[in-house]
């Protein structure tokens, strides 16, 4: 009777599993943004796109700071810098290990229209390689998290 009674809880525990992990196999796996930006070939395509129309952009360029920062941080430096933290923020197996975003910034003088104006030729490199809207929209709220701490007058 007892040999039966373990018989019938061990059936018991072995359905509950096999039940359970089917359960679980059929949940759909989400692909994280870093894998629907199509990983760092995705990543830095953009990124490099991004890069040099910021360097290249006139109106970031009349404020010294900015421009001055150019000379410390070359383009392949920041595209570098900029790859690996998305990279990273996205879900992807990189490490950021630059400068926190006040410390790397805090020096340029950041005005809320020169933030206006990045975002739009991000804009452009994202519309350039049609990134759909979807993780158009995820890019920029991770991006946007990092106002606070880049922008530093109106
Ligand atoms: C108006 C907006 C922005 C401007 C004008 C700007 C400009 C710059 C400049 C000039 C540098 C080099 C600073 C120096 O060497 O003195 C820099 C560094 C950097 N920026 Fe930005 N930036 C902006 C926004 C952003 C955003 C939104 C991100 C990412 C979310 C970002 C990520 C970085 C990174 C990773 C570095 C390098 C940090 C390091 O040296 O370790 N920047 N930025």
């Amino acid at each position: 009777m007892k040999i039966l009674k373990m018989a019938v809880v061990f059936a018991a525990v072995a359905f509950g599993t096999l039940v359970g992990s089917a359960a679980w196999a059929q949940q759909p796996v989400q692909p994280t943004l870093y894998e629907r930006l199509g990983g760092l070939k995705g990543i830095t395509v953009v990124v490099d796109d991004f890069i040099d129309r910021l360097v290249a952009n006139k109106t970031l360029n009349r404020n010294p700071a900015i421009k001055a920062g150019r000379k410390s941080s070359p383009a392949p430096y920041l595209k570098f810098q900029v790859s690996q933290l998305v990279c990273e923020l996205s879900g992807g197996p990189c490490k950021y290990t630059g400068k926190a975003m006040k410390e790397s910034h805090a020096h340029l003088n950041i005005s809320e229209k020169e933030w206006k104006v990045m975002a739009a030729e991000f804009k452009k490199s994202l519309d350039k390689f049609k990134v759909p809207a979807a993780e158009q929209t995820a890019l920029f709220e991770m991006v946007g998290k990092t106002k606070s701490d880049i922008v530093v007058r109106t």
